[in-house]
């Protein structure tokens, strides 16, 4: 059978690799600790899942829903957006409704280029970034996130020519996989920038709500003029644990929401009713959840963090995300081999950086997607086999 030459570009032998090598491990009889996929570990809270299930019993719930998302939603997230980041946003015109932001954040670049434009993609970026750009044809640039600069792109960088065929940016902070933030200093020079070349900005803001030690993320969408040149892609996986619901969101600029409006009428007909009716529960109901969510979130990365130093091998504490971006430790160059050394001899899976992009060499990333208990586990066999 002949496939698109685009597949060729999707390939993603990291995680195809490790798969398979925690196969190889568990047959072996040693248990998986798995710290590898960012899916969230605990459950939605009752009053959100109680919804769902009463949406469910509802026969009337059955039909096709609107590609758009229905007018309550739209309604309630244009209010949680207003009351979280003092953003007003029209529901009709600046608020789509998605099946997860991965849904909108791989569909966005058949919008926004034709064959041979140019995407500016963070690397490290999440594999969604180069992945969507790639299957509409278009180029990736990518924008390299050094440690030095905060993790993040510097735009002065950026070559001219570049940046006057660019016709998308992608940006995410809160970050995956580096963990990095920013704050609305950076992202007023995002506007500056974007509305210097005509560039889209696409920030995703699937972490916005996962934050620790008081700190409380902005949105891109506060910056001045932001509207006017970009969009930005927020999800209720991480926030309210409802990853598999797959619901999410992207608000903004109403050119670009109708532009991504447009090409999804064509291909779905929008996230099942009750999963909707699920996620107005969650944006209206008690936000105190999303701190206690936080709070499990900041008490692993204690855990581990605190826990690792001991032997020798430190890590910056990340203000936001469930992610920590670990260095690798000393004697180790590649990422792949030290996770795989890593997963052979302590059961514990981690994603080498280099899956990410080529500037994500040099760096594991850990998510803390399981319970204390089960860290400090992680950390005792870390421990038991290597000290740096
Ligand atoms: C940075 C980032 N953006 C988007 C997503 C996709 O989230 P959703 O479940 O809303 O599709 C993820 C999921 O891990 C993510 O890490």
């Amino acid at each position: 059978m002949k496939t698109s030459n685009r597949l060729e570009g999707l390939k993603s032998a990291v995680f195809a690799e490790l798969d398979e090598i925690k196969e190889e491990v568990a047959a072996g009889g040693l248990s998986i600790i798995d710290l590898s996929i960012g899916s969230p570990d605990m459950p939605p809270m009752p009053h959100i899942f109680h919804a769902l299930q009463e949406a469910i019993d509802d026969l009337d719930n059955y039909g096709y829903p609107s590609s758009r998302g229905t007018r309550d939603l739209r309604e309630t997230i244009s209010w949680w957006y207003g009351q979280r980041f003092g953003v007003q946003l029209d529901p009709e015109t600046e608020v789509l409704v998605l099946m997860g932001s991965q849904d909108g954040l791989g569909h966005m670049p058949l919008c926004l280029l034709d064959p041979g434009d140019i995407a500016l993609v963070p690397d490290p970026g999440y594999p969604i970034y180069t992945a969507g750009v790639i299957l509409a044809g278009g180029e990736v640039y990518h924008m390299p996130l050094k440690k030095e600069n905060q993790y993040l792109p510097d735009f002065e960088k950026i070559p001219e020519d570049i940046a006057k065929r660019a016709n998308m940016m992608i940006l995410n902070y809160p970050n995956n996989p580096v963990a990095a933030v920013a704050d609305s200093v950076f992202f007023d020079r995002v506007v500056e920038f974007a509305s210097r070349y005509d560039i889209v900005v696409c920030h995703d803001v699937a972490y916005s709500e996962l934050s620790f030690d008081g700190y409380r993320p902005p949105s891109f969408l506060e910056s001045e003029g932001a509207i006017k040149v970009g969009v930005e892609f927020h999800s209720v996986s991480k926030t309210y644990n409802m990853a598999g619901c797959r619901l999410g969101f992207v608000v903004g600029n109403s050119e670009v929401i109708e532009a991504l409006t447009r090409v999804k009428s064509n291909i779905d007909y929008g996230v099942f009713l009750p999963i909707q009716m699920a996620g107005i529960t969650a944006l209206r109901g008690p936000q105190d959840i999303i701190r206690r969510n936080a709070a499990a979130y900041k008490a692993r990365r204690d855990i581990l963090i605190d826990g690792l130093a001991k032997i020798g091998w430190v890590m910056d504490k990340p203000q936001a995300t469930m992610f920590v971006w670990a260095p690798l430790p000393k004697g180790y160059t590649s990422s792949e081999k030290f996770a795989e050394d890593i997963l052979r001899q302590t059961g514990v899976a981690v994603v080498p950086g280099v899956a990410f992009g080529r500037q994500g060499e040099g760096y594991v990333r850990i998510a803390l997607v399981q319970d204390n208990a089960i860290i400090q586990e992680a950390v005792r066999r870390i421990s038991d086999r290597f000290s740096f």
